[in-house]
């Protein structure tokens, strides 16, 4: 049988999925991996636990699937992250990841060089964000300088398995746009600012688009994972690009959620959009006529497990689950922000707070939980508004992450964008699933990507119920209302008068 294998490095684990030419799932396997946190807000991962983990994970799905031909592969990971490695292609350090917090001062440097924002968002369409790759290049510099001057080359964590797979240095136009030194409107690095920055040009991997044939599984790669030596490796992508073709979004009217631990609102471009304000992120799609743009809000599931395992350890997720359908849309008025690490969007505050807004001794915990999880959708109804100007507009919402698994969390989010949330079998598999439809392109077995993504089947569709609809409209009104009256009241509680 002919297969299409996707590899994800993700941040706590490697999966890898096997598909049909049909776009139908034939195995998958997982192999999980812990982060290290030497330090507070530093994340950091040993490569070779990617390799090891993609090694366990490819062997857990072929054993699955005996006898599969592997057409090709295509790869994914979690964006943004530095792996740098000597003229020998030999590991420096542990990888710096992308919810590493180290580089604000670096990142402030190379908005500097760049000429302030204005600069920035005119030479990559983005800030740069403190998880993008270009800070972590200077911090090593700041930081590191020995480690640095022995570094000849950095690659994110999908592009290190690349080379382990294949011998190649490449990377491709999805996860370069996440290192903020990339021109997302020309799909090229941006020369012009790596320059200013002072960083070597020959730092930087060569880049092709995702859909490109970058090399092919070696005598090495071939032994050390037990793939058929030969094999064409896609270009693939950073894994929230990736999963948006893997949910199938990739035409106009089409948007994504995820609800993992962070929140995303995504939508393909037709065109590379202005990002006014730098806001959202706009970045290179996986098809080399569309762009993506996405806004992320750091607190979703992560918010909810903060909620369980802080005031309700005991009860279940589908306990609280059950308890918020007994309350009605608007949590009787009871609102809730999610920023309980800071936020990314749609405000860019480390130091935005959360807070449940109209408490009375009426509310009871199903009521609590309930605007726990409206709140999440509120976030994702406020990126909607400054994706709007972009011209982009839901008119179907697939819904992504462990958070869609809920029929109440899908439901909330239908009837708060005001169409309907679908869910597809892809989706369930994540970004996986979209490495190895983009490897299906390279193949040649769909023509192009929008053709990949029409062959995700759909799950479940929840349409929405007017009148929460309406409900739903006023509780966002207050609800927007309340960041920017709070926000330098967040400020003045994050005073160190307070943490003693
Ligand atoms: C995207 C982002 C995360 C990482 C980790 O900008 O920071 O989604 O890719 O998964």
């Amino acid at each position: 049988m002919q297969a299409l294998l996707g590899i994800d490095i993700g941040t706590s684990g490697c999966k890898a999925l096997l598909i049909g030419t049909d776009g139908a799932v034939i195995a998958a396997d997982t192999a999980t991996y812990p982060l290290a946190q030497p330090r507070p807000g530093w994340t950091e991962q040993d490569p070779e636990l990617w390799i090891e983990g993609a090694r366990k994970a490819v062997a857990g799905a072929l054993a699955k699937a005996p006898g599969v031909d592997i057409l090709c592969v295509g790869l994914s990971g979690q964006m943004h992250g530095l792996t740098p490695l000597d003229a020998g292609h030999r590991v420096l350090r542990p990888a710096i990841l992308w919810n590493d917090q180290r580089n604000s001062a670096e990142c402030e440097a190379l908005a500097k060089a760049a000429g302030g924002s204005e600069g920035l968002l005119a030479a990559t369409n983005n800030r740069m964000l403190v998880g993008y790759t270009g800070g972590k290049i200077l911090w090593m510099r700041n930081h590191e300088p020995e480690l640095f001057a022995r570094m000849t080359l950095m690659l994110n964590p999908k592009d290190y398995l690349r080379l382990r797979l294949t011998g190649e240095v490449a990377s491709e136009v999805s996860d370069a746009s996440g290192t903020g030194l990339f021109d997302v409107r020309r799909r090229q690095w941006a020369k012009g600012l790596i320059e200013t920055a002072g960083i070597d040009p020959a730092l930087l991997p060569p880049v092709f688009e995702s859909q490109e044939v970058t090399g092919r599984i070696s005598a090495k790669g071939a032994a050390l994972f037990g793939l058929p030596e030969g094999v064409p490796v896609a270009g693939g992508g950073g894994d929230s690009v990736i999963q948006t073709i893997g949910s199938g979004v990739i035409a106009p009217g089409e948007l994504q959620t995820t609800i993992g631990t962070a929140g995303i609102l995504a939508a393909a471009l037709d065109v590379p959009q202005d990002n006014p304000d730098g806001k959202l992120q706009v970045f290179c799609n996986v098809a080399p006529d569309k762009w993506h743009c996405m806004g992320v809000s750091l607190n979703a599931g992560g918010a909810m497990g903060w909620f369980r395992d802080t005031l309700c350890a005991d009860v279940s997720f589908d306990q609280l689950v059950a308890e918020a359908a007994e309350s009605p849309a608007g949590a009787r008025g009871l609102l809730f922000l999610p920023y309980l690490n800071g936020e990314r969007c749609p405000h860019p505050d480390p130091l935005a707070r959360g807070a449940f807004v109209g408490l009375t001794a009426r509310h009871q915990r199903g009521d609590m939980t309930r605007a726990l999880m409206e709140g999440v959708v509120h976030a994702f109804i406020d990126m909607h508004a400054l994706m709007q100007p972009m011209g982009i507009a839901g008119r179907v919402v697939k819904a992504s992450g462990g958070g869609a698994r809920s029929a109440l969390w899908r439901q909330i989010q239908a009837d708060m964008f005001g169409c309907d949330v679908v869910t597809t079998e892809g989706a369930a598999e994540g970004a996986a699933f979209g490495a190895a439809l983009v490897a299906g392109v390279a193949a040649g077995v769909w023509p192009d990507a929008t053709t990949a993504a029409r062959s995700c089947r759909d799950l479940t569709c929840d349409v929405p119920d007017p009148a929460a609809s309406v409900v739903y409209a006023r509780a966002h009104q207050i609800y927007r209302s309340l960041y920017p009256v709070l926000s330098d009241r967040f400020a003045a509680l994050g005073d160190a008068i307070f943490d003693q």
